[in-house]
């Protein structure tokens, strides 16, 4: 973790948020290639979930909502987490986090650390919005981005020509006042979440086959973005764990440095959001169906999951280390579909500047299909290592040889073997890498 977390910091993927004016605990900011990553992340989640079915649109809903909704959801009452505090220092800690309660005790030595009786602490971030001092009305930041799915329902109804069962996709900030933010990026105060929100009929068999659908494809999901099978799993919610609406609940779970952590919730809502949107906006949102006129509150079927922690993860899996001329090295063995650059284009030598010129000219090429990197730094050896360690999939290298006959050098990352190919065909090569399986 140590390592990923240094990796992640030295070479621009993750920054502690506000970090010259000693941070914001619980936020992280995304450097140059952070953001590429999570971009490429959230991507090939759009286009597993939306582009590539005919029975998902997306939208995009504001982060700031009516604070009735948050009524209706339930949030105002019952999004809590079970908060305890310590006598000795004042410290709170969520009461159900028994390692760091521990942790906790152990840093008091040999005093007595007496706790307080658990009580309910809401997660929800409250605002401020308004001009007028005295008038300025409390608002939240969404806790899920859930709800501004279903409050447009009726919306999405009415201007596509979507049928049951079908689904609205999202992704966006949420915001948590988590109690105790830990794990790196794991558990922040603001984080993004892809979310699916599959309406079905209300039904028991037919709900439960999409669910089953959508649990397997949420794990495919993960499997066919590259992070290992065997540190992937299934676990179902005990009934005291689950939202007392929610008729199942599983989680897909990482096997982290810290333990098996949740990634992604699969979770049956049944018709409580609608129906409590229902009552509390007074509006008929009820789907009608087009072959029998029937009018009914769909059941949903959620699949929702964090980018941030998909990025984490993806990280922690794709950390290698290997000896290569009896040094150890690191590769980033991300998927090419996820690495921020796709190719790196070197010149031999950087004092030959016609190597330079046929180099610059590659580069603009592969520019206009992929996002390509430039180094003309240090050695050859030097250039590999580096990009291997950001998980850049193929390094192009130009040399005299390129300037006689129009070929190059492409080193794959992964094998460090190079193969001479043609200057026209370096797009078809990596072209091919990041393509759909
Ligand atoms: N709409 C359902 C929902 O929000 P959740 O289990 O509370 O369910 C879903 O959150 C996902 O959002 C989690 O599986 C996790 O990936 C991500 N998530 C939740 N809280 C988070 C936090 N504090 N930091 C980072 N990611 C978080």
């Amino acid at each position: 973790m140590q390592k990923v977390e240094s990796l992640a910091k030295r070479r621009g993927f993750i920054f502690p948020g506000s970090e010259i004016y000693g941070g914001l605990r619980g936020t992280w900011d995304y450097g140059p290639l952070g953001s590429e990553l999570k971009f490429n992340i959230k991507q090939e989640w759009w286009k597993a979930t939306v582009r590539n079915r005919n029975d998902v649109v997306g939208m995009q809903a504001a982060i700031l909502m009516n604070p009735r909704v948050w009524d209706a959801s339930g949030h105002t009452e019952a999004f809590s987490d079970p908060l305890i505090e310590c006598k000795v220092c004042h410290e709170r800690i969520r009461a159900d986090q028994i390692d760091e309660r521990k942790t906790h005790e152990n840093r008091h030595l040999k005093k007595k650390v007496e706790w307080t009786e658990p009580r309910k602490f809401n997660l929800l971030v409250e605002a401020k919005l308004g001009v007028v001092e005295n008038e300025k009305s409390t608002v939240y930041l969404r806790g899920e981005i859930t709800q501004g799915v279903h409050v447009n329902f009726k919306n999405v109804l009415d201007s596509s020509r979507v049928e049951i069962p079908f689904g609205i996709a999202q992704i966006g900030k949420a915001f948590r006042n988590e109690i105790t933010p830990g794990n790196y990026s794991y558990r922040s105060r603001e984080f993004e979440q892809m979310e699916l929100q599959f309406y079905v009929k209300p039904d028991d068999k037919e709900s439960m086959k999409w669910f089953e659908f959508w649990k397997e494809e949420r794990m495919r999901w993960y499997q066919d973005m590259g992070i290992s099978k065997d540190k992937l799993r299934f676990r179902e919610h005990a009934v005291s764990e689950r939202a007392h609406y929610a008729r199942s609940a599983w989680d897909i779970e990482y096997e982290s440095p810290f333990g098996w952590k949740e990634c992604e919730g699969i979770h049956h809502r049944g018709n409580w959001d609608l129906s409590r949107h229902m009552e509390y906006s007074g509006k008929d949102i009820r789907y009608t169906d087009k072959e029998t006129g029937e009018k009914y509150i769909p059941w949903v079927v959620e699949t929702s999951g964090g980018v941030d922690r998909a990025l984490l993860f993806l990280l922690l899996d794709a950390y290698t280390e290997e000896e290569k001329d009896g040094e150890q090295h690191v590769i980033l063995k991300l998927d090419p579909r996820l690495a921020p650059y796709k190719v790196a284009v070197f010149p031999l030598l950087k004092n030959k500047p016609k190597l330079v010129a046929r180099a610059r000219e590659i580069y603009d090429d592969l520019r206009k299909e992929f996002n390509v990197v430039w180094d003309d730094r240090g050695n050859i050896g030097k250039r590999y290592y580096s990009q291997d360690e950001i998980g850049t999939p193929y390094c192009v290298t130009v040399d005299f040889e390129t300037l006689d006959n129009n070929t190059v050098t492409i080193r794959d990352r992964d094998t460090a073997e190079q193969e001479r190919v043609a200057a026209q065909d370096i797009s078809s090569v990596v072209g091919k890498s990041i393509s759909t399986k």
